[in-house]
């Protein structure tokens, strides 16, 4: 097929021109800025969706390092526990609080899957189709999802939402890399909380489960909550009290088969060669002054 896209012209572009002339299957999101909407413009972005609430918990991550910028990935994900995603709003607010450019942050944002550049649904559903995974089946899961998920014969794609975004019931799929999980393949994460040994059938009956608004336990770690909680976990904020605390981070976190070559050794009296105490470490750089 010819490519009938007209080859821009050298010098300076407006964005909207390199991002019309890239080719369809460019993610184009990925090395431009993130703008609401796909639009991009010049206009500063309104963050008051990030309150005082939010401004104190900002404040609260920069105290926690010698360097503010070090708070930047704790931080995005106190962005995606407000909005859902990382906005262009969110991508300003982090680039004030931390004295960053937006560039900096937006670079960042754009290298880790696990920020949302577009909104998210209430639960993240992850399907490992890494090697292993796939093997196993998990191919075969994310193709059964994406089917079942999508509407009027089309599946939802990587990333794509069924339902409307942040509404109860929503749901991103997302395909995943190796999820560290290998022995207990094909897994899948909702929410980032693990759900092993996983079949076509059984993927559905819980995403049925979510779109009906119920929280099926995983098969170890913590309880399911919701995208955006768990992303306020993952920026590092938890209830004070600790009942309340324990109850929302505790669970099983290990499985028997993760044990097992452990549990052989301790059978069989094997174990690691011991460290020899004569090899001194070496010597850390003494940090920087900085931002
Ligand atoms: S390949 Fe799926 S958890 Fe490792």
């Amino acid at each position: 097929m010819t490519d009938t896209t007209p080859t821009p012209e050298p010098g300076p572009r407006q964005s909207w021109e390199t991002h019309a002339a890239a080719s369809g299957d460019t993610d184009v999101v990925a090395i431009s800025p993130v703008r609401e909407e796909g639009m991009l413009t010049d206009e500063r972005p309104d963050t008051s969706v990030f309150g005082p609430d939010v401004v104190a918990r900002a404040r609260e991550l920069i105290a926690r390092y010698p360097q503010s910028r070090s708070a930047l990935l704790p931080m995005l994900h106190l962005v995606q526990s407000v909005q859902g995603y990382v906005s262009q709003a969110g991508v300003t607010f982090c680039a004030e609080q931390l004295d960053l450019s937006e560039a900096e942050v937006s670079a960042v944002v754009t290298f880790y899957t696990m920020y949302k550049r577009k909104p998210c649904g209430e639960h993240l559903v992850s399907v490992c189709t890494n090697t292993l995974c796939a093997a196993l089946g998990g191919d075969a899961i994310y193709r059964r999802l994406a089917e079942h998920l999508g509407e009027d014969g089309r599946p939802v794609g990587h990333e794509e939402v069924a339902g409307a975004p942040g509404e109860p019931g929503s749901i991103m799929l997302e395909h995943a890399e190796c999820l560290a999980a290998c022995d207990l393949a094909p897994v899948l994460q909702v929410n980032y909380e693990y759900y092993d040994k996983q079949t076509p059938d059984s993927a559905v009956e819980l995403v049925d489960a979510l779109r009906r608004g119920e929280k099926p336990a995983p098969t170890r770690g913590a309880p399911l909550t919701d995208f955006k909680a768990a992303e306020l976990q993952l920026a590092g904020f938890f209830p004070e009290d600790d009942a309340t605390y324990r109850a929302a981070v505790d669970g099983p976190s290990q499985a028997v088969e993760t044990l097992r070559g452990a549990q052989l050794a301790a059978d069989r009296g094997w174990t690691a060669p011991a460290m020899a105490d004569d090899v001194p470490l070496p010597a850390l750089d003494s940090k920087k002054e900085g931002r």
